[in-house]
């Protein structure tokens, strides 16, 4: 499989992962039942959107839309997109570049729980922020990794691959064991957004399991980013298949996610 897997990130980017991120996508807007949060105004044709780190770069069709990211190798060619939606590189711990300062009306960003490290927040959300016009508004939606649960059809059920692979997963690395998703609304209201609002979301179910299969496939692409690197990544393999079988017979990891808001005064 042709991939451009990088030390610095700790999926694959190749075709399998893009479509996790494709599938990711789709649950969390079922999820939360929106693209954007009902107390932010109505995007209108005039208004600029930067979603950062869009990874596969699925953004509306109104607006003008910026996809921003440190690689964009899962985005469509620039030929595939619509006029109204650019893709550019961009670090989020870099500076912002002089001409997108006081640009857009809402930033988006999602799924950086496996990105940043709690040292990172600081600037990132000065970043964040300097992209804003005043009164825009910053959405983060992520998944908070503590909360990481077994959640089972009957007390019963055999799940033991299930809880070696959480504990796996978390002890591989620091980046696959971040806390600070619910400490952000603090953060944004200590960085001068006001109101600060956060959307808990618990899934039902059905959701659950099909966000847990997503994560069976982050898991699978992980161990292949990391083949030929370390130990365990054998063992990684092994209970990922037995953990599949398990989350067939009524078992499944389930986390708490959550869309935070904030407006920039
Ligand atoms: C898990 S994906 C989430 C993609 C998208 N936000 C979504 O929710 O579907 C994380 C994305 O962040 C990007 N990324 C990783 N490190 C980054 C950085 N330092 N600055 C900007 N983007 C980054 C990755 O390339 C990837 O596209």
């Amino acid at each position: 499989m042709a991939s451009s897997s990088s030390k610095d990130y700790v999926f694959t980017r190749d075709y399998l992962d893009n479509n996790r991120i494709n599938l990711q996508h789709s649950l969390s807007v079922q999820l939360f039942g929106y693209h954007i949060h009902q107390s932010i105004p109505t995007p209108t044709g005039n208004s600029s959107i930067a979603d950062v780190g869009t990874g596969t770069g699925k953004l509306p069709s109104s607006a003008r839309l910026d996809g921003l990211d440190i690689f964009l190798d899962a985005a469509p060619l620039p030929e595939l997109l619509p006029q109204n939606v650019n893709l550019r590189l961009w670090n989020i711990k870099d500076d912002v570049p002089e001409d997108l300062v006081g640009v857009y009306d809402v930033v988006h960003v999602r799924f950086f729980a496996f990105v940043l490290q709690q040292p990172d927040l600081e600037n990132v959300i000065d970043n964040l922020a300097k992209l804003l016009k005043p009164g825009g508004y910053l959405q983060w939606t992520d998944m908070d990794v503590s909360s990481i649960r077994l959640e089972k059809i009957k007390p019963d059920i055999e799940a033991d691959a299930q809880l070696t692979l959480m504990k796996l997963f978390q002890g591989n690395e620091d980046r696959l064991q971040p806390a600070w998703v619910p400490e952000l609304p603090e953060l944004l209201t200590r960085k001068g957004f006001a109101d600060v609002e956060s959307d808990a979301k618990e899934c039902q179910p059905y959701l659950a399991l099909a966000f847990h299969e997503c994560g069976l496939l982050a898991t699978e692409v992980l161990a292949r980013n990391k083949e030929g690197e370390k130990d365990g990544v054998g063992l990684l393999k092994q209970v990922l298949d037995q953990a599949a079988k398990e989350t067939r017979h009524g078992s499944n990891l389930a986390f708490t996610r959550y869309t935070f808001i904030g407006r920039k005064q």
